[in-house]
């Protein structure tokens, strides 16, 4: 049975076998989430691509539905590809989604519900207008796809964006309607400068610049930005603006940068995510798609592919500046024993057991305190790309102010571990918190992706602790450094450290000495993800 193996997760979205990719027009309707995703009913490689169904009551725990989505006429034979989905007034959802056509072309559909009034909404209905959007003649109908959630503009006109490229640029073309059925193009949003692959996964949301309450996707006003958000070059790269529905002109306060020192939602894996609107508890949701780090051939005798993240609520940091991402407050349902340390010195070369909990099922959050700053390792001005910092700066390499953090799913030997950690560094003058994950020495087995990622945190380690909360289940590790602005998503396969063998330790391999603040772990319980048949009644 392809759910028990020691690389399954516990408490993470995961279909029972086969592949899955993007998450898909996510929703809260009814009373009831929704998720869809990307998936292979006949195997754990991608192909073959429907729409499976999955619905909630907390976003944790989930019953599994039949597809909703899949091939059925001339305008998606090929494929039911990535799309959204639109909650039309009279709060009727409308899915858009990419059909792969007859001739191989990627056209934009739509699907409605058969029955509102059913509360899973499980069957969908194809649009007789299907392909509402066409390839335009300046795009290669191979880049066209993943139609964004639409909001309406102040002319009550709606709009949404495809994903694109033209010569060599990634994009997001802009659609405009009155009905929802005839669309008609604007144009590129927004052509960042870079030369990338093509924009995947578009999405477009407006934050609030003063509360923390989340927007509707068509809100708009004074204190909003809106944040575009694209998966290309391996990654989910975001830039953040201002958008007015009068002009439809989106002006940037940032170009997207490549380089792990700009923002990405995540400096792991983590792509083609999606966010909706929560309206039941007023947040905004991000999901996002965790790929797996080994070979085919393993996925193939595993019997499955691919992790949904645990849902993340996103907002605005107070600064502006950037997204704050944190797991949504449902899974700490899952949190069973506890254990709390506070105050307790970590001596410079010190690895310290975190025991008394299931390791490699686990929720931790830690904080540092820095008492001796002025001991920071100085670094020049040309190293600045976080990712390469953090790949000569491994958890086993000896510094000064760092690195310090955590060691999850850890063989006693410690010849197994995947270490997240942060080193504050002095860079012109000014201190520097580097956040990494490690997995350079997560497996004794070969032949998998260990890279390791970085990203920096932005904050004040002078008057600031450095947190951390890592998440871990078996195969992932979620971490999210400086109470979510730097978020680092792992896939590790460990040998050794698997099951109740797994153990948890915080380290300190620098010379100089910091202080836990607080520590505290969880057990964490299994998820309750069945099929329909098997489906309890909510509490
Ligand atoms: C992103 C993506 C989308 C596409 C889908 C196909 O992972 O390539 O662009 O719609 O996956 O499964």
């Amino acid at each position: 049975d392809a759910t028990d193996q020691p690389y399954r997760t516990g408490y993470h979205f995961q279909p029972r076998r086969n592949w899955m990719n993007d998450p898909n027009g996510p929703m809260y309707y009814n009373g009831v989430y929704h998720l869809f995703y990307q998936y292979n009913p006949y195997g754990a490689v991608w192909g073959n691509i429907v729409w499976a169904h999955s619905v909630s009551y907390d976003l944790i725990n989930w019953v599994n539905l039949e597809d909703a989505i899949y091939p059925t006429g001339p305008f998606d034979v090929n494929g039911c590809w990535s799309g959204s989905v639109t909650l039309l007034p009279g709060d009727k959802p409308a899915i858009f989604y990419a059909g792969i056509d007859l001739k191989n072309r990627q056209v934009q559909n739509i699907a409605l519900p058969k029955n509102t009034s059913d509360p899973l909404l499980r069957e969908w209905v194809k649009s007789p207008h299907n392909p509402l959007i066409t390839p335009p003649n300046e795009t290669d109908p191979n880049f066209f796809r993943d139609p964004t959630t639409a909001w309406q503009g102040e002319d009550m006109a709606w709009r949404l964006l495809v994903g694109s490229q033209i010569k060599g640029q990634g994009t997001a073309i802009l659609y405009k309607s009155i009905d929802f059925i005839r669309w008609r193009m604007i144009g590129s949003l927004f052509n960042s400068m870079a030369e990338t692959d093509m924009w995947e996964c578009p999405d477009f949301y407006p934050v609030s610049t003063r509360s923390r309450n989340s927007l509707e996707t068509s809100d708009q006003g004074e204190l909003t930005k809106h944040v575009l958000k694209a998966s290309f070059n391996h990654h989910d790269y975001y830039v953040l603006g201002n958008y007015k529905t009068k002009t439809d002109r989106f002006s940037v306060e940032n170009d997207f940068t490549l380089s792990s020192s700009g923002l990405r939602y995540d400096y792991g894996k983590y792509y083609a995510s999606k966010t909706f609107y929560d309206s039941a508890k007023k947040r905004r949701i991000l999901w996002g798609w965790i790929n797996e780090s080994d070979s085919k051939a393993f996925d193939n005798k595993k019997g499955w592919s691919g992790l949904q993240s645990i849902p993340r609520s996103v907002l605005l940091t107070e600064t502006g500046k950037q997204l704050v991402q944190w797991p949504i407050k449902e899974m700490e349902k899952l949190r069973a024993k506890e254990v709390t340390t506070l105050s307790k010195d970590l001596k410079g070369g010190s690895v310290v057991e975190v025991s008394g909990i299931t390791a490699a099922q686990a929720d931790v959050k830690v904080s540092f305190k820095i008492t001796d700053i002025a001991k920071a390792e100085t670094i020049d001005h040309n190293s600045v790309d976080p990712q390469l910092l953090c790949s000569s700066k491994t958890a086993s390499v000896r510094g000064k102010l760092g690195p310090f953090g955590l060691l999850a799913l850890a063989s006693e030997d410690l010849k197994e571990q995947t270490a997240i950690y942060f080193h504050v560094l002095k860079k012109h003058g000014k201190f520097v918190v580097l956040m990494c994950s490690d997995q350079s020495r997560s497996s004794l087995t070969g032949g998998l992706d260990k890279t390791n990622y970085g990203g920096f945190v932005d904050m004040d380690p002078r008057h600031e602790k450095i947190s951390l909360r890592s998440s871990i289940d078996h195969s992932i590790v979620e971490s999210f450094g400086g109470e979510g602005k730097t978020c680092i998503t792992a896939r590790v396969y460990p040998s050794l450290a698997v099951g109740n063998r797994a153990r948890l330790y915080v380290f300190n391999n620098g010379t100089v000495g910091v202080k836990i603040s607080r520590l505290s772990a969880w057990s964490m319980r299994n998820a309750q993800i069945a099929p329909i048949s098997k489906r309890r009644k909510p509490k």
